[in-house]
Formats: C-alpha cells, structure tokens, sequence
C-alpha cells in the first residue's frame, strides 16, 4: 500500500485538505514518518525545500530516491519549470489546489515508475552480484590450481566453500576406491578435515565403509547436493541419519547443512564438502544455543550452485596435485631405487646419500628462517628445498660407473696381487732351503764337510733366510693404508733390483702388472707396479685409483643431466656436480673457485663431509667421533675450503643434532 506524506502546511502545499494523508513539519520528522514504510509520495512544501535543499538532495541521491517519490506543489500558473530547475532532484511538479483525483493519479504514476526503476535496480543488481561471484568463484579456482600440496589445497577448498556461503563449520570426506582386483576390499570414505569457526577443532583423519546410512555418505553414493534446513528435524522417511555424536560431546548445535559432491572430470563422485550452520552474521560466534536460533538460517539454492562450481574446480585442482603426487611419489620411489643401487655397490658408503639430504635441507629450511646477518636474504621456495633433497640424494650416483675394485678396496694391494706376492716369498724362501740343502751336500760328496764350511754354509742360509722373513714382513705392514716410514718406504723402493731364480721362462705368461716377461726366470723381489701401490703415502688408494673414484662426481653429472628435470628442479645436476668442490679451488672435477660454486653445493659439502666422517668406517680408517669431525670442519673453514657462513649455521643450530639423521645414523648397518 502505498503513502502519501505532506512535508510542511498542507494548506500550503495542497491548497485543500485531503483524507489518509500523513503529515510532517520538519525534514527529520519526514525521514522518521518513513522508517519502516514502503515506498511513499512526498509532496513538500517550497518553504520546505528551500531550506533543506542540500540536505534533501544528498538524501535522495544516498538510496532514498528508490522508495521516495519528490513531488513539489506550485500555484496555478506557477513557473513549473524554473522550479524543476531550482531543485533539479525533484521528480516532479503539481499546481495547486491539489484535487484529490490529481493526486491520485500523481501517485499512481509515481508508484509505476518506482516500481519500474526498482526491478531495474533488482535485476541490476543481480547482474552485480553474479559478476562478483563469478570473479569470486574464478579467484578461488586460481588459488586452487595454483596449490600443489594436496593438505593444503583440502582445507583450502573447504575454506573458500564456507567462506562464499558464510557457513560457520564444514567437513571434507573423500571417496577411496579399490580396484576391481581389491580383494574384498569395500570402498571407503574417509573423513579428511573439519573447520570450524566457533569451536576450533582438530579432529583425526578416520574411514568409514561408503554406504548411504551418513549424510555425507549418501551424497558421495547419489551424487545429489542435499541441502537440509534443520538437523534435528529430519524427516522421518529420510534416507541417511546425521550424528549428533559431535555436538553431544562439544556441546555445539549443528542446524543447517549443505552437502555437496566434488565430481571429476569424469563425473565420478571423490569427495563431499559438508557446510555446517549458514550465519546471517558471518562474524557471530555460535556459542550459545540461543543464537543458533537468531544467527543461523538455510542455505540458498545461490549457495547450492556457488558450492558445486567452486567444488567441480576443486575435483580438478585435487586430481592435478593427487596426479603429481603420484608422479612424485613414483620418481623418488626411483630415486630411492637407484641410490639402494649405487650404496649396494660401496657398502662403507650405506645410508650416506638420505643422510646427506637430511643435514643440506635441514640447513636450508634454517637458511631460510634468518632475518639478520650476511644470509638474511637468503630465501627458498619449497621447490628449491625439494631441487636441494634431489641433489643431496643422488649427489654420489655416478659410483655406479666406477669399478668395485676401486671402491672396495681396503688395502694397498688388491686380494689377488697379494696371494702372488706372498706364494713369491714362499717360493723365495723353499729356494733359500733347497739353495742351502744343495750347499750341504754338496760339501759332504765333495768331501769338505768339515765344522767350519757346515757352519759358513749355515749363517749364509740363516742371514738370507731372516732377510727375505723381515722383508716378506715388511711387504705385509707397508699393504696396510697406513703411513709407509721413510726406511721400509727404501727398503721396497731397493725390491725391484733384488732377484731370485725362477722357473724356467714361460713364453705363454704375458707381462702382468709390471713384473717384465723376460725378468720370469730371474724373478726380482717386488715389482715396480708392487712398490708404487705400496708405498701409497695415505689411505689404500694410488693416484690414478683416486682419479678414478672422483670420476663419480663427472658421471653423477653426466646421468642427471640426462633427465628432463622440470622448470623448477632444473638446477638438480649443477648442484650435484659441485659437491666436492672447495673455495678455494683445490677441489675437483673442475677446480671451481667460491664464486662459480652455488651455495646449495656448498651446503652440501658440508652435510657429505660431516656424514662421511661420522659414519664411515672406513676400511683403513674408523669413523671419527662427532666433536672430531666438527673440529676438521671448522679447520676447513679456517683454510678457506668448505663455507664458514654455514658452517656456522650448521654448528649453531645443530643440524647434526636433526632427529631424522640421528635415527638413521644409529640404523646404519
Ligand atoms: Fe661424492
Ligand atoms: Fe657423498
């Protein structure tokens, strides 16, 4: 029903008196005449107008021209439109005396055109507000392609479902499907994560059978929404149940739901997002019972078709992040596979490669958190952490294109070259015996068999026979990787020009290892090959043995660089590759100096060190203890060879102390 209010005398503005009008003297007393009335006709008086002419004007223009028609009363013959002029905001003009069929007329037309203006104004509206939820609605689908970890893209869809619908609370479920070969294994629905504003809840991942007895349920079994206005008020002929198991114990009040299905692109049902409890007051608190009454109404059919599209994006997002997931999953499966490989190979070398990555991510996640200092600006993103874990695992892979023997070998000579050697003096010194026995009988058929030349003979064989014993000895201790004194390191040097006689010359017997063919029938003691490899100065390895180990970190490149890693893992081989590279260029393949090596590497170095000191018995040397190692690190430091910068990092926050590689190292095997 529509009002007609007279502003001021309506002597003044009508020029007559008319029934059911409502009448007001001020502009305030307008404005509360008003409140709480529909659409009304004003008509003002000009003495009205004139002195709230500002006031009137921002009026209208602030929403109250949508339910105010403005109409000014003039006398007969009055200048209609200078006064349309003076107030431009009116809407129009009448000349008194206003008679009562004028002014029905008047208000019927005003009441046409506002209605007309208001469904302009509605579907104006509308088309606002379906522009912005579709630029909602597209914001909230690039942040879910953008999310790559599958938790994290979970709670971000059930985030975003209450956030556009105002639900107070929500739950995630997903559908687990077995496949056909399942073994009587029933499909599942696994209840993943729960929101909830007015009680924050944290709530442990559980699976159920995939039945319809649970709201949830039936919708990931019918793919129907359900939208249901009163939880406690189910119809009795309803086909799921809904628990009040939470609400009993927390004491929440759970009202209107929302339940809708994430659909793939195939259709297929994977999930349900469950919207709890729609509020009026998207900021009230549900605490009190009461106010789930006053706070809490049903969810829209808008919101029904905001929750399906933003959860068919959501489908699509959570397939592309499970997909890579699996790709990633399987990768470091492969990753896993080639580095049990590799350490397969080396069995000193166990375990190294995982506790490697453990120590160089965990300096890098430490890197990251600094806000001060010279590596306060060093930052990385997760991806650089995981191009960091990659580098660390397979940092050492190239061993696989280095020969066991090399890596294996625990003494200076290789098994097979020390049973020659020790037959060699055994066969020396069965020579000594025959060359001593020959002697003695000799004497006797010659008949000078007296004490004297029996006893010369004696002390001859006893002087050669401790000789060849102590050099045999001597042999035996310099095969061990330690360091060679400078009198046996002579001592073996003199070998090669000392003979023994031999067999007859054996023209099928190749010259091996440097023992010359032609030296068969007058043998020298140690061959030059025997004495270079003895008289190693450190460790087990010769220098050409060492050059062939280091080749690892040349094949470790070569091998990565032979993937196609992705955009943001691309740096995987040139990490890898500078592992064993010092600052101060004395490091190898390359010879880098601090500037050419990245600072991943550098972290790296120092992680493989610490590792390798710590945990490698090594077959010539034990492992060290930790404070030892620690103390060779800071002296690298102090050389200008490893970073001091992290290092630092590393001993101040105690990488080694990492939970992960203490439980791996105590493992090691
Ligand atoms: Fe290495
Ligand atoms: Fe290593």
């Amino acid at each position: 029903m529509a009002h007609v209010i007279i502003w001021g005398d309506p002597r003044s503005v009508l020029g007559g008196t008319h029934a059911g009008v409502i009448e007001v003297r001020s502009f305030a007393g307008l404005k509360t005449a008003l409140d709480g009335r529909g659409a009304a006709l004003v008509l003002a008086g000009l003495s009205e107008l004139t002195a709230e002419q500002g006031a009137v004007e921002a009026w209208l223009k602030n929403g109250a021209s949508k339910r105010v028609w403005l109409v000014a009363a003039t006398d007969a013959g009055g200048d209609s439109d200078g006064l349309l002029e003076r107030f431009p905001f009116l809407h129009d003009v009448v000349a008194r005396p206003v008679s009562p069929v004028r002014l029905r007329l008047t208000l019927e037309r005003a009441f046409e055109t506002m209605n007309a203006r208001g469904t302009l104004l509605q579907l104006q509206d509308a088309y606002e507000r379906r522009g912005a939820e579709l630029s909602v609605l597209n914001k909230i689908g690039m942040q879910l392609s953008a999310e790559r970890d599958i938790d994290k893209l979970l709670d971000l869809i059930l985030q975003k479902s209450r956030e556009i619908t105002g639900a107070d609370a929500g739950s995630l479920y997903l559908v687990e499907r077995t496949t056909e070969d399942g073994n009587g294994a029933v499909d599942r629905l696994r209840f993943k994560l729960a929101q909830n504003d007015t009680m924050p809840l944290t709530l442990a991942e559980k699976a159920m059978p995939l039945d319809k007895s649970s709201i949830a349920g039936y919708v990931a079994v019918t793919g129907e929404t359900q939208n249901v206005q009163d939880a406690y008020q189910l119809p009795a002929n309803s086909p799921f149940h809904i628990s009040r198991t939470f609400d009993d114990v927390s004491g929440y009040r759970t009202k209107s739901l929302l339940v809708v299905p994430m659909r793939d692109h195939l259709d297929t049902v994977i999930g349900v997002v469950q919207l709890i409890n729609k509020k009026r007051d998207r900021s009230a608190v549900l605490r009190v019972k009461a106010l789930v009454d006053e706070q809490v109404i049903p969810f829209t059919s808008v919101d029904n078709e905001l929750v399906e599209s933003l959860t068919s994006q959501a489908a699509v997002a959570f397939e592309n992040a499970a997909l890579l997931k699996r790709m990633r999953d399987l990768f470091d499966d492969f990753v896993g596979a080639a580095v049990a490989a590799v350490e397969q190979r080396d069995p000193t070398t166990s375990g190294h490669s995982a506790r490697v990555a453990i120590l160089t991510v965990g300096l890098m996640e430490k890197i990251d958190q600094i806000s001060s200092g010279p590596l306060a600006s060093e930052k990385y993103t997760p991806d650089q952490v995981e191009e960091v874990r990659y580098a660390a695992l397979l940092h050492d892979f190239g061993k696989v294109a280095v020969q066991e023997r090399y890596l294996r070998k625990e003494r200076k000579l290789y098994a097979g070259q020390l049973i020659a050697l020790r037959q060699r003096f055994a066969y020396i010194l069965r020579s000594l015996e025959a060359d001593y026995l020959r002697a003695r009988l000799h004497a006797h058929e010659s008949g000078d068999a007296s004490p004297e030349r029996i006893a010369a003979i004696e002390a001859d064989y006893h002087g050669k026979r401790v000789e060849a014993e102590r050099v045999r000895e001597v042999v035996e201790q310099a095969n061990q990787p330690t360091v060679v004194e400078a009198e046996r390191e002579r001592l073996l040097a003199s070998l090669p020009t000392r003979s023994f006689s031999m067999l007859e010359k054996d023209p099928e017997v190749e010259d091996q290892d440097g023992f010359p063919v032609e030296a068969w029938a007058n043998g020298p003691w140690l061959s030059t090959k025997e004495v270079e490899l003895l008289s190693i100065r450190k460790g087990s390895l010769s220098a050409g043995e060492r050059k062939k180990i280091e080749n690892h970190v040349t094949k470790t490149y070569e091998f990565l660089n032979k993937l196609p890693w992705t955009g943001e893992l691309r740096r995987v081989p040139e990490i890898a590759w500078a592992h064993h590279e010092k600052l101060d260029g004395t490091g190898y393949p390359r010879g880098l100096k601090a500037a050419q090596i990245p600072r991943q590497s550098r972290m790296m170095t120092i992680s493989d060190i610490y590792d390798a000191l710590v945990a490698w018995d090594r077959p010539y040397k034990k492992s060290v203890s930790e404070e030892q190692a620690r103390a060779i690190l800071c002296e690298e430091a102090q050389h200008g060879k490893i970073d001091a910068e992290l290092l630092q990092v590393f001993l101040e926050a105690e990488i080694y102390r990492l939970p992960e590689f203490r439980d791996r190292l105590q493992k090691r095997t």
